[in-house]
């Protein structure tokens, strides 16, 4: 027998028999709502983020009619609310330019309405850590449904990864290996049904991220889109997220540093997204928990990389679901120390209760750990005079031969500059040179663009050249693959020792040792830089961007605005008709 939370925070609306209360149910029988529904039900807000134009998102109406289902079983009440919805494919300039303001939304649409509990309706990239970071400010009961991924592409008889093809296409192209015909032809093999990327891409990376951290039901994070079951889960998390309430089982009693380090472990385990360091960070400031890039270093570098999916590895997330998903993931994590056990759920177990059983359908799909893709698949953290305060590397996604490396730079001081010198024959580069871009960071594209695996130079491609080492400040696609350090920390536009860096200087990468340098000495270094200051650039302009540039954070603080950092709780004055 349940005990029954002695308050409903939407008591406060419905609860009374005053004018306020008359006004509040009022409105809300418009809908055809009868009143027995306001007579203590928890209400529970599903927190939408569909949209046409956000196509991963786009069967959330159909799914949140499911998780409405389990609700009313459940004895709740839900109601259903839009958030901005940031989609990766469509929207100018990045998705992750209004990652924080979807957030906003999410937090203040919560603590102002009458809401229990919320279920989060998450999909493609940023809408994950988005209504994560929103719900943790306000710290009520909280469960994530994400809406799984697309179907397995096809082209040509063969499976297709989202975003990995295109890639790879790409270069393809540019080298002479295939024709403009061939490659739009895979334009809709590609993208054959709803759903999220379906290669381990940033999408697939944060909702297993979702699930580690105990916020979603067992299996969230793979079932696919399309596929009955996930229709099913979100029925299932309707009717958990009512006894939830019931339970004050609050996002902070699941999002601990315990909660963390899981996920950190698991991302080396999938081959995450690099982004899901920044999103992690974010979300974990959001409710109060200290994680730094050094938990990165010390809890996930040397847990093997076992999941074998594109862009690491070989198949897509279908077959990871039909595989076991990340439940056999989890178990053999825990099974090698590698899982903190005790760490809560939402469905009330403990995240080691949840997978101590779960079976492994396919062992090359995920692998044991004795056949690791990547023995030590952990996110690389690297330091140095480039990087004071950090960048990243994902191994499982780079060339074994290159993470240590010495090379000679080729600078290219923004995105613009890149495009339009990358093709030009007459660039002064081997493949012994490494690329470098400089204004891409957080302020410096604002959003920091997904633009850090830099295409190589045709006339390299065309001699069979694969990979590079690329240095930027810029993020990359969890679907894109290569030896890309990332998020160099200060960014080149707030006068990092990246906007220091000139043609021809040696950079020493070694990613074993963590170190990344630029082979200049202490003093040359700083006379560039201050020279550099002179020219400080103020951020105007208006709008959103203003509030943007004047408040994102670096990378190594999850680029989230200062002003938002930290749980502000549910807490809200009344207000008075
Ligand atoms: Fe939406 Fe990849 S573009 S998940």
């Amino acid at each position: 027998m349940r005990e029954k939370n002695k308050r409903l925070r939407s008591s406060q609306w419905f609860g009374t028999n005053d004018k306020n209360g008359f006004m509040y149910r009022s409105w809300m029988k418009n809908q055809g709502f009868p009143d027995h529904q306001f007579q203590g039900k928890p209400v529970i807000g599903i927190c939408n983020t569909w949209s046409e134009l956000t196509p991963c998102n786009a069967h959330f109406r159909q799914l949140a009619e499911r998780v409405k289902q389990g609700i009313y079983e459940a004895g709740g009440l839900p109601v259903e609310f839009p958030v901005f919805s940031n989609g990766e494919s469509n929207l100018r300039p990045t998705a992750m330019l209004t990652r924080n303001l979807a957030s906003m939304d999410v937090e203040e649409a919560i603590r102002g309405n009458p809401i229990d509990g919320v279920v989060l309706m998450c999909g493609c990239d940023k809408t994950t850590p988005a209504l994560l970071m929103g719900a943790a400010s306000c710290d009520v009961p909280a469960i994530v449904v994400t809406g799984g991924p697309m179907l397995n592409g096809k082209h040509k008889g063969q499976d297709v990864g989202s975003g990995t093809l295109v890639w790879k296409m790409h270069e393809q192209l540019k080298s002479g290996e295939i024709d403009l015909n061939e490659f739009l032809s895979a334009e809709g093999g590609m993208s054959r049904s709803a759903g999220t990327c379906n290669t381990m891409g940033t999408a697939s990376t944060m909702a297993c991220m979702a699930e580690s951290l105990g916020t979603s039901l067992p299996h969230n994070a793979a079932i696919p889109a399309v596929d009955a079951r996930r229709y099913a889960l979100a029925h299932l998390s309707g009717m958990r997220i009512v006894d939830m309430v019931h339970e004050d089982l609050c996002l902070s009693k699941v999002l601990t540093r315990k909660a963390f380090i899981n996920a950190i472990r698991t991302n080396a385990a999938i081959g995450g997204s690099t982004n899901a360091v920044i999103h992690l960070k974010a979300i974990a400031q959001r409710i109060g928990v200290q994680l730094d890039l050094e938990d990165w270093q010390h809890y996930g570098k040397t847990v093997p990389t076992i999941v074998n999916l594109q862009p690491s590895g070989q198949y897509l997330m279908e077959d990871y679901y039909y595989a076991g998903g990340l439940p056999a993931v989890l178990r053999k994590l825990g099974e090698n120390n590698l899982l903190n056990r005790e760490a809560l759920t939402v469905n009330g177990k403990s995240i080691w209760e949840n997978v101590a059983d779960a079976p492994c359908y396919n062992s090359d799909v995920i692998r044991d750990f004795d056949r690791a893709l990547v023995k030590q698949g952990g996110i690389c953290i690297l330091r140095g005079n480039l990087a004071p305060r950090g960048a990243v590397l994902k191994p499982s996604a780079a060339s074994p031969a290159l993470m240590k490396h010495r090379g000679r730079a080729v600078v290219f001081e923004n995105f613009d500059d890149y495009k339009a010198r990358i093709n030009d024959d007459s660039l002064d580069v081997d493949e012994n040179s490494i690329l470098v871009m400089k204004n891409c960071g957080p302020k410096g594209y604002p959003g920091m663009a997904e633009v850090g695996n830099m295409g190589l130079p045709p006339k390299l491609l065309k001699k069979g050249i694969k990979d590079m080492v690329r240095i930027s400040d810029a993020r990359m696609s969890g679907t894109a693959f290569g030896t890309v350090v990332l998020h160099v920390a200060p960014e080149a536009r707030e006068f990092g020792p990246l906007a220091a860096v000139q043609n021809g200087d040696e950079i020493s990468l070694d990613a074993e040792a963590g170190i990344l340098q630029l082979e200049i000495s202490d003093e040359d270094l700083e006379q560039r830089l201050a020279s550099l200051r002179k020219d400080q650039i103020i951020a105007r302009g208006g709008g959103y961007l203003e509030l943007y540039l004047n408040h994102v954070t670096q990378a190594d603080e999850g680029c989230d605005f200062d002003f938002l950092i930290g749980c502000r709780g549910a807490d809200v004055p009344a207000h008075s008709h």
